[in-house]
C-alpha cells in the first residue's frame, strides 16, 4: 500500500553526518525535523522523547553509534583505542530508556558489525554509517511485512480495530507496527476503522496515532483509556491490535501502561488481542516479563496536563512508563516472520530459525 502520510520518522542525511527526525515533542501542533549531529545531543533526544516508540529508538541508537564513531575518529585512528571508547558510548546511549529492547539490539548489532572487521577507524566509520542506513531502511520492510501478516487476521469486512498508544510510522522508521496492519487491512477494506485510546499519561494516541491516521484519511475514533470496556460490551470493537517494547522468550509483553487493563478487557469480551512486534523486540535473553525492566517517568507526566497542574498539590505519585501484559492475554504476535501463536517458547523460537 502506498500510504499518503510519507512519514519518515528518521533518516541518516549522509552529506551532512547528521540524524534527521520529527520531532514529537510537538506533534500535532507542530511537524518539525530537527537534526541530531552529536552522540550525546542523541542521549537527549531518545531520553526526552523527541524520539520515541521502540522501533525508532533503536534506529536512533544506531544513529546514535555512527555520531559516536564520528567523534571518537576526530580524537584518535587507533583501533583499540576506537572500540574502547565507542564501546563506552554504546553503553551510555543503552542507557538512555530501559524498556525497549530495539535499543539495546541496534546499538549491539552496530557494535557487533565492526569490532572483529579488522578495519582501519575511517573505514569503521564508515561501515557503522552505511549499516545504520541499512537497519533504517530495513525497519520499513518489516512493518510492511507485520502489516501484511495482521490484516489478514481482521475477522471481518468493516471491521473496528482498538489500538493503544502509537504503534505507528512514528513509533518507527515508517508505516508502523500496529498501525502497519491498520494501513494493510484499509488498503484492503476501505471501510475497516480504528479506536484510539488517548493513552495517559503522555497521550501518544491522542496526538499522535489520531494525528497519523487523519493524514491518510483512515477513520479514527478517539476515546479515553477507561473507555475499551463499554465499547467492547456494545460489540462494537472486533479485534485489539497494539506494539511492545520488549517481548520475553514466553511472549510475556511490555508495552504502554494501560495495555494490560485493556488485555483484560478484551478476554473478558472474547475481543481477540494482538500484539505486532518485530523479531527485533523479542528479547530471548529473559524467560518472562518478570525480568523486563520498566521506566519509571517523571511525576509531572501525571501530575500535570499541558503545563497545568490537575490535582491537589503535594499528593503522592507513581508513574510506571510500561507494563506487562502476559503471554496467557495474547492471541498471536504478528511478526515479519508471520503470526506466532502460544506456546509462545516453542514459536518464537521457530521464528528465529527461519
Ligand atoms: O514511551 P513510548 O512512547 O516510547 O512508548 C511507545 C510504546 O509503548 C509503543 O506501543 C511501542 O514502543 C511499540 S512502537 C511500534
Amino acid at each position: 500500500m502506498d500510504f499518503k502520510s510519507k512519514i519518515k520518522t528518521i533518516e541518516w542525511i549522509k552529506d551532512k553526518n547528521v540524524s534527521r527526525m520529527v520531532d514529537q515533542l510537538v506533534v500535532p501542533y507542530e511537524y518539525k525535523l530537527v537534526d541530531i549531529s552529536t552522540s550525546d545531543d542523541m542521549y537527549d533526544a531518545i531520553k526526552t522523547m523527541i524520539v520515541r516508540g521502540a522501533p525508532a529508538i533503536g534506529i536512533a541508537g544506531a544513529h546514535g553509534m555512527a555520531l559516536a564513531a564520528l567523534e571518537i575518529a576526530s580524537k584518535t585512528q587507533n583501533s583499540d583505542e576506537f572500540l574502547t571508547q565507542l564501546r563506552k558510548k554504546a553503553e551510555y546511549l543503552k542507557s538512555s530508556r530501559p524498556t525497549a529492547v530495539n535499543l539495546m539490539w541496534a546499538v549491539d548489532k552496530q557494535f557487533d558489525h565492526i569490532k572483529n572487521s579488522g578495519k582501519t577507524v575511517d573505514e569503521m566509520v564508515q561501515m557503522l554509517i552505511e549499516h545504520g542506513i541499512k537497519l533504517e531502511n530495513e525497519d520499513i520492510e518489516i512493518n510492511k511485512k507485520i502489516g501484511d501478516y495482521g490484516a489478514e487476521l481482521v475477522p471481518k469486512k468493516g471491521a473496528t480495530i482498538l489500538t493503544h498508544c502509537n504503534a505507528g510510522a512514528l513509533a518507527t522508521v515508517g508505516y508502523g507496527t500496529a498501525l502497519g496492519v491498520v494501513r494493510s487491512a484499509f488498503a484492503k477494506d476501505n471501510t475497516v476503522q480504528v479506536f484510539a485510546d488517548e493513552t495517559r499519561p503522555r497521550q501518544q494516541g491522542a496526538r499522535i496515532t489520531t494525528f497519523e491516521l487523519v493524514m491518510d484519511n483512515i477513520p479514527v475514533t478517539l476515546i479515553t483509556d477507561g473507555m475499551s470496556g463499554y465499547f467492547m460490551e456494545k460489540g462494537m470493537i472486533d479485534m485489539v491490535v497494539v506494539g511492545a517494547d520488549r517481548i520475553a522468550a514466553n511472549g510475556d509483553t511490555a508495552n504502554k501502561i494501560g495495555t494490560y487493563n485493556l488485555a483484560i478487557v478484551a478476554n473478558y469480551h472474547n475481543v481477540p488481542f494482538y500484539i505486532a512486534a518485530p523479531l527485533s523486540t523479542i528479547d530471548t535473553s529473559i524467560e518472562s516479563g518478570k525480568e523486563i525492566p520498566i521506566e519509571e517517568r517523571s511525576h509531572e507526566e501525571v501530575t500535570h496536563i499541558n503545563g497545568k497542574s490537575i490535582c491537589a498539590e503535594g499528593v503522592k505519585v507513581i508513574n510506571p512508563g510500561f507494563d506487562v501484559t502476559p503471554a496467557s492475554l495474547i492471541k498471536g504476535i504478528i511478526t515479519e516472520k508471520g503470526v506466532l501463536y502460544p506456546p509462545y517458547n516453542e514459536s518464537i523460537k521457530k521464528a528465529f530459525a527461519l
